[in-house]
């Protein structure tokens, strides 16, 4: 049986789709078998046809084995997009899926839209949120955050959020880091003390994102003696 984990994020645009490729390209480089799910996907990728996330993942860095469930054309949030595009939305559909690749796959990737309080479909007096999702899933989450000004609070208050949820947070990983930056080294450097939490990696902004350099990013990082004992002691993942 394989292992789901749920990579969400202090928001949109900071870099969620890059760190599940890079996660994805990691464990594909120790040989576990890694599919890649984004449920709800919305909004166009440059081509004007494709769906952003899923071109991503299959076009700019050559993951074939990602897939979506809901693709909804507007780019907006999703239960806006379920609205407009008279798309009924099925947790459970979703929760079977991430079952059912538990059983075919060592590692099952689940991307989320948005962070963690974004609301997923609209009832009559409340909303199914991101976070309701996670718990159905039953599975952990990795939060992926930016390394910059903002980055603490962004953080702070979505782990905060998570726990009391009651939502397992496996780690975080930071993206376009740039060790030259006093803000970003201190950002981390106080995030490590206040929550006691494993930084999984910090990702440099790329010149280009490609197959190639994303590659290149997942064995620079493997390259380190300890990060497979990382994966064994924060993933629980058999490497
Ligand atoms: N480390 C990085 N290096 C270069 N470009 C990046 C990096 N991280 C994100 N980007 C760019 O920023 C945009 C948003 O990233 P993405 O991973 O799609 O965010 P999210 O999934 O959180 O919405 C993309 O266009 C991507 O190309
Ligand atoms: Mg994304």
């Amino acid at each position: 049986m394989g292992k789901a984990i749920f990579i969400t994020g202090t928001g949109t645009e900071i870099g969620k789709t890059v760190a599940t490729s890079f996660l994805a390209f990691v464990f594909q480089k120790l040989g576990l078998n890694t599919k890649i799910f984004k449920p709800i996907q919305t909004g166009l990728a440059e081509d004007g046809v494709s769906f952003a996330d899923q071109y991503w993942y299959e076009k700019v860095v050559g993951l074939a084995q990602s897939e979506g469930l809901y693709y909804m054309e507007p780019a907006v949030s999703p239960h806006l997009a379920a609205t407009l595009t008279n798309t009924t939305i099925d947790p459970a559909l979703i929760v079977e899926k991430i079952e059912q690749w538990k059983r075919q796959y060592d590692i099952v990737l689940v991307e989320g839209a948005g962070g963690l309080a974004v609301p997923l479909i609209e009832k009559e007096q409340e909303f199914y949120m991101t976070n309701d999702l996670i718990k159905e899933c039953s599975i952990p989450i990795i939060i992926v955050s930016l390394s910059g000004l903002g980055a603490i609070h962004h953080t702070v208050t979505t782990v905060s959020y998570a726990q009391q949820q009651g939502i397992r947070v496996l780690g975080l990983i930071f993206n376009q880091f740039n060790a030259e930056s006093i803000i970003h080294v201190n950002n981390i450097e106080t995030i490590k003390k206040m929550l006691d939490l494993p930084v999984i990696a910090t990702l440099p902004s790329l010149e280009n994102v490609t197959k190639h350099t994303m590659m290149a990013l997942a064995e620079r990082w493997l390259a380190n003696n300890e990060r497979k004992q990382l994966l064994r002691e924060v993933l629980s993942v058999e490497v």
